[in-house]
């Protein structure tokens, strides 16, 4: 019994070229995305240089909803490692990149989200005593991840998957899952979603796959203030959404913000040190 076979609705619709997917094609062909253009029409950066009007920040409604959310199975463990690379000295299994990036709404893509992979190895089991296949980073100044780690196994009842948690600074929290095109077990593997399949490709005995989050965040051409900060100073609250400085009691000790994130069970701060410091 694995636990996860609570089915979501299901989508079988094929993914649509998007705005989406012309973004991340000018990502990928290396144009500068400086950090404060992160409040700049994401379109707009194509026009530079053209003598044409920047378009207007884009609708986003062409196909980019929001990632889709699915369940977060009975293996999930807080306190991963900070690292993009899951592999160890001796890991097996047959080695696989996953890169992308996370937009918001507007298709502009956002830095400093927190994605937290978990995933079975090569044989399908997932270590739920210590944090092998367990991690979490941060996307950089363009929006962009790198996750380096290995095909996970099949186990009963589910197809090849992986699972993530993405959260922009101080948003909700997405728990979803990724899955590999072409795998038999898509067919009847009920959690299975086609919005969430990565691109695949075989690179010389290695996976190279792709994959986009939209996150449901709200984004416009000038820069919105958070709607909702932590009083200084006070006791750390689950559910709080903490901005980088902000100041917290924990266990009789100030801790400092690091990294904007809405608090969680598992986060309190002695346990994630990639979010806050002791003060
Ligand atoms: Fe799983």
């Amino acid at each position: 019994m694995d636990g996860e076979s609570d089915a979501t609705p299901r989508d079988d619709s094929r993914p649509r070229p998007s705005r989406k997917t012309v973004l991340r094609a000018a990502l990928a062909a290396g144009v500068a995305v400086p950090v404060s253009l992160a409040a700049v029409p994401a379109l707009a950066r194509g026009s530079v240089g053209t003598g044409s009007a920047p378009e207007l920040t884009p609708s986003c409604d062409d196909g980019d909803h929001p990632t889709p959310a699915q369940i977060e199975g009975p293996y999930f463990k807080p306190n991963s490692p900070l690292r993009t690379s899951l592999l160890e000295p001796g890991t097996q299994g047959t080695r696989l990149t996953v890169t992308g990036y996370v937009f918001g709404r507007a298709c502009l893509p956002i830095s400093g989200v927190l994605l937290d992979f978990w995933q079975a190895d090569t044989n399908g089991a997932y270590d739920n005593t210590g944090f092998k296949f367990r991690g979490h980073q941060f996307t950089d100044a363009r929006g962009a991840f790198t996750l380096t780690t290995v095909v996970p196994g099949l186990y009963p009842g589910r197809t090849r998957h992986l699972h993530v948690k993405a959260q922009a600074p101080g948003r909700p929290v997405l728990t979803t899952q990724l899955y590999f095109p072409g795998e038999p077990r898509n067919n009847t593997d009920s959690l299975f979603d086609a919005r969430l399949l990565m691109t695949v490709r075989d690179a010389g005995g290695a996976k190279e796959a792709a994959f986009d989050f939209v996150l449901d965040v709200a984004q416009s051409p000038t820069p919105t203030a958070s709607p909702t900060t932590a009083p200084p100073g006070t006791t750390w609250a689950v559910g709080t959404s903490y901005r980088a400085g902000d100041r917290v009691d924990y266990g009789g000790r100030p801790y400092v913000c690091l990294q904007a994130h809405t608090a969680q069970p598992g986060w309190e701060p002695p346990n994630v040190p990639a979010l806050w410091r002791a003060a």
